[in-house]
């Protein structure tokens, strides 16, 4: 690329100066053989000159017969930056838990630098494996390689989002459910959903093993799916007392830091009320020899996160206490309560509407009696801050029914 001079960036130089690395460095490299590189610095750094953006939100591009997984992005500056007058992202479904062969990253890897920019971002926060800039005529060519070579896109717009998980039992000791069937599975399940957006809004899928990965999943998707357990933590109190010997301070690195104060220590042997326990995992992660989660396992389910768009963020809520992640039956019950929880929200949904939002605006109580969900304790966020709320009508109920009982 001999011919183009590589843009002039100094503001951007700035950005190399720091001991950590500077995605600048990278940009240059790749510039000397990437004419759509060095007009991206030179538009970022116009951004950065003028203070303001350049890119030209959206735009209908993608692949036949897939309405999601190309976000187009176009330059408002391409007149001068003509390079990069169009950069779009693709998003590859990525594999579950993000386990790559080096053989299939650079598989990856070789067609987006024959199609596009050859920069990525390993992983969006969606989960996929995103492609960042190409042209609209590269498209279907980048999808006829990615699906020869048997990758997939992933979700954007009104559809199932590309699902992710944490790894799991693949890795992890605390996994209370195979995350990464689950996550599969899933995907596979809705592929329709996935790539043709017919929902009012995006909807999230994120698994995640145990509590310890909660605020991933309680922050980032429409439906988190937290491995739990619902019989008692397993303690070892040899290992508790190896712990005590090796100096550990069980009061007050474990016992006091409980969230529910549910524990007790009485210098010998740690006991828990585990009624009240939330299974914070705290105790766990301190001392993983002594405690363990409980053996009848499975995962509690969260609806309604978002961030903030029209309405603020939303952090996800309880709706199904303890689920069996049951591989064997296909997962079947979560499916068939997801079925209606999609009957419900294509039913009463605004455009682009998340399903939080959703049950903020028609009640809780109505969802749950739309979706045949009986109200729970663990449905309540916090305790009622309205006095004039009144229950006449709840008490003529049960006095009408004693009557009739009389
Ligand atoms: C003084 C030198 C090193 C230090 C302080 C160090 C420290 C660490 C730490 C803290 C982790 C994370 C462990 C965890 O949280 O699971 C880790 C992981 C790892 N390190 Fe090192 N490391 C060192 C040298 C090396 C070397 C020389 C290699 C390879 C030749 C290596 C390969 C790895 C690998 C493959 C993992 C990931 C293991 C896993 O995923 O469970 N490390 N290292
Ligand atoms: C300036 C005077 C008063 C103030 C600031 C006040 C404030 C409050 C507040 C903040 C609550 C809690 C509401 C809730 O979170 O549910 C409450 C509840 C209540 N107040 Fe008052 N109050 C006042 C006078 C009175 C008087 C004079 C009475 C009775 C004659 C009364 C009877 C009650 C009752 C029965 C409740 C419980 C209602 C329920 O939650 O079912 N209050 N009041
Ligand atoms: S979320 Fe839990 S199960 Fe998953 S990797 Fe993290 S600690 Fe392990
Ligand atoms: S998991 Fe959390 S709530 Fe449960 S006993 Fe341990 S620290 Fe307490």
């Amino acid at each position: 690329m001999a011919d183009q001079k590589l843009r002039e960036t100094p503001l951007l130089d700035e950005l190399k100066k720091g001991p950590w690395p500077s995605f600048v460095n990278d940009m240059k490299k790749m510039a000397e053989r990437k004419p759509m590189i060095n007009d991206l610095l030179g538009q970022l750094e116009l951004s950065y000159k003028e203070k303001k953006g350049h890119w030209k939100h959206g735009g209908l591009v993608g692949v036949m017969g897939y309405g999601g997984g190309v976000i187009g992005r176009y330059s408002d500056a391409a007149e001068q930056f003509p390079a990069c007058a169009h950069f779009h992202t693709i998003r590859v479904n990525q594999p579950s838990g993000w386990f790559y062969t080096s053989a299939a990253l650079r598989e990856l890897c070789d067609i987006w630098d024959r199609h596009g920019s050859g920069m990525t971002n390993m992983h969006g926060s969606t989960g996929d494996c995103v492609f960042l800039g190409t042209t609209t005529d590269e498209l279907e060519p980048i999808f006829a390689e990615l699906t020869a070579k048997d990758w997939d896109l992933g979700g954007s717009g009104s559809d199932v989002r590309t699902p992710s998980c944490c790894n799991g039992m693949a890795r992890c000791e605390y996994a209370c459910y195979d995350t990464m069937d689950a996550c599969y599975n899933f995907t596979m399940e809705y592929q329709d959903e996935l790539h043709r957006p017919a929902f009012p809004y995006k909807w999230k899928f994120k698994f995640s093993g145990c509590p310890n990965d909660c605020v991933a999943s309680i922050a980032r998707s429409d439906m988190s799916v937290i491995g739990t357990w619902r019989d008692d933590i397993r303690i070892d109190q040899a290992a508790v007392q190896e712990y005590a010997d090796s100096g550990m301070e069980i009061r007050s690195d474990v016992i006091r830091k409980c969230p529910t104060s549910c524990m007790s220590y009485d210098g010998k042997e740690i006991t828990i009320d585990n009624k009240n326990c939330t299974r914070c995992m705290h105790c766990i992660n301190v001392m993983p020899k002594a405690l363990r989660p409980g053996l009848d396992k499975g995962a509690t389910l969260l609806i309604g996160a978002k961030a903030p768009i029209i309405e603020g963020a939303l952090l996800a809520t309880v709706l199904v206490p303890f689920i069996k992640m049951d591989k064997e039956d296909d997962y079947q019950e979560f499916k068939d309560l997801i079925e209606r929880i999609w009957d419900f929200w294509d039913d009463h949904g605004v455009n682009r509407e998340r399903i939080g939002e959703c049950i903020e605006r028609v009640g809780l109580g109505n969802f749950l009696e739309a979706i045949e969900a009986d109200p729970l304790p663990e449905h309540v966020k916090h305790p009622r801050t309205n006095p004039y709320i009144f229950y006449d009508e709840y008490f003529e109920e049960v006095d009408d029914a004693e009557a009739e009982k009389a």
